[in-house]
């Protein structure tokens, strides 16, 4: 088979990577890609929300089976597109996809069938944002409704704050969004719990923690992830239960009844509150970075277990996984979140020999004149798999000094849940 995958971070290159282990593949082409991609398949420079291109790409390259990396793709409709083209193409179709693109979209789905979730108010206007302040205790959680790129939540301790956020939201800072969603505050402990879905069937497909914060002790504001661990511990049988029970059951119902199947990856985000799960987010695809702790640990040809969920097979495949744990430290650069360099040169990528041990999986970086430059916010993950954390994240921090790279920085303290436990 030919693939084509869509993406170019460091879940595509874990992806990428699968697929080249696979048995069934014959040439992979990565759209766009990244430099990592690059040295497995073939990079194709492409608008990856210009699905007439994309479209032209899959036939100029005889592509059999496409895999759709990141969300907007897929809450734009890019599925939709193809499977009408007659191409066989792996996630959610866009209505599916509104459980990541809309948060309303989601809330009124766990109100209508019950699935625990934060309290919440859907408002399109400041009138109902006040209302809602006088009713409720601080602090709210804001969110604006569409996709904002992990900028979209904000934590408000004063009604103040939420008014202000609010505005913004209003006045059009994301065009994703014309309205917004105000939560309830949920303390707990946070968790992704992974499954795929077929037309018929799910199956899981992992657990991983994610660390958000960009310092250290999880301080400063939100990033995509600047690091994870897989498994997570906190999800023991009786979780998981409630998890398929409360959620995952009633949300694939809930969309098959409105005719409106799930096909996919099905990313759930969880706070755990006293040993219940309420559910905070779907996202429709891998986590990133959790795709690169989650995919090291898989033992069964990925490729293959695509290939089953599309064509509504996945009952009677079996997926098999490791029984090894996972880290993955995600490398920036400076500034990061905020404002950053581009085209800054990784000088030592190439020169050392780093333990066999390690994988690195690019995410912003481009091959330039045969040297690797960096291209975006979050550059490298740094991923090892051992039976410690502690061992394993220790190699990950050396093979990150090796590096030296003087224009990055990372956490030290990705794990510090599992590892401060020991
Ligand atoms: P989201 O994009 O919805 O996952 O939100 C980003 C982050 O904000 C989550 O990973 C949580 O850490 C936090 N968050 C979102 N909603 C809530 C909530 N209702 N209570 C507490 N924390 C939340
Ligand atoms: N790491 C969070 C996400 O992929 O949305």
């Amino acid at each position: 088979m030919n693939i084509g995958l869509i993406g170019s971070g460091g879940r595509e290159h874990a992806i990428c990577q699968k697929i080249f282990e696979s048995r069934l593949v014959k040439k992979i082409f990565c759209i766009p890609g990244n430099a990592g991609t690059s040295k497995i398949a073939k990079n194709i420079k492409a608008n990856i929300l210009n699905f007439n291109e994309i479209y032209k790409l899959v036939k100029s390259n005889k592509i059999d089976l496409v895999i759709v990396g990141p969300e907007e793709p897929l809450v734009k409709g890019l599925v939709d597109f193809l499977i009408k083209k007659k191409i066989k193409v792996f996630g959610p179709n866009k209505f599916a996809a509104q459980l990541e693109g809309s948060k309303a979209f989601m809330k009124k789905l766990c109100e209508k069938n019950n699935i625990p979730t934060a309290k919440f108010k859907i408002c399109k206007n400041l009138m109902q944002v006040k209302n809602f302040l006088k009713i409720s205790k601080l602090p709210i959680v804001v969110k604006a409704d569409g996709l904002a790129a992990g900028k979209g939540v904000t934590i408000c301790k004063s009604s103040k704050k939420v008014l202000n956020v609010s505005k913004e939201i209003f006045d059009g800072k994301f065009k994703s969004s014309n309205k917004l969603v105000l939560e309830e505050f949920l303390v707990g402990k946070e968790v992704s719990y992974f499954i795929i879905v077929d037309r018929n069937n799910f199956k899981f497909f992992g657990t991983a923690q994610d660390h958000k914060k960009v310092k250290e002790k999880d301080q400063g504001p939100n990033t995509g992830g600047m690091g994870a661990y897989s498994p997570a511990p906190i999800v023991d049988k009786s979780l998981e239960k409630k998890i398929i029970y409360k959620i995952v059951k009633p949300t694939l119902s809930a969309l098959k009844k409105s005719k409106n199947h799930y096909k996919g990856f099905l990313y759930v985000g969880l706070m755990i509150v006293k040993k219940e799960p309420f559910l905070i987010e779907f996202n429709v695809r891998m986590g990133d970075p959790e795709c690169q702790v989650i995919l090291p640990r898989l033992k069964s040809d990925f490729v293959n277990i695509i290939y089953n969920a599309v064509i509504d097979n996945l009952k009677k495949i079996k997926i098999k996984w490791k029984n090894e744990k996972s880290m993955t430290i995600v490398l920036c650069s400076k500034g990061y979140p905020g404002n950053y360099k581009k085209n800054v040169l990784i000088a030592k990528i190439n020169e050392i020999k780093f333990n066999k041990k390690i994988k690195i999986y690019h995410a912003g970086t481009k091959l330039k004149d045969d040297n690797i430059v960096s291209t975006g916010g979050r550059v490298l993950n740094f991923t090892s798999t051992g039976n410690n954390f502690f061992k394993i994240r220790k190699l990950i921090l050396k093979s990150l000094q090796m590096l030296n790279w003087k224009e990055g920085f990372y956490r030290k303290d990705i794990g510090w849940r599992v590892i401060n436990k020991r």
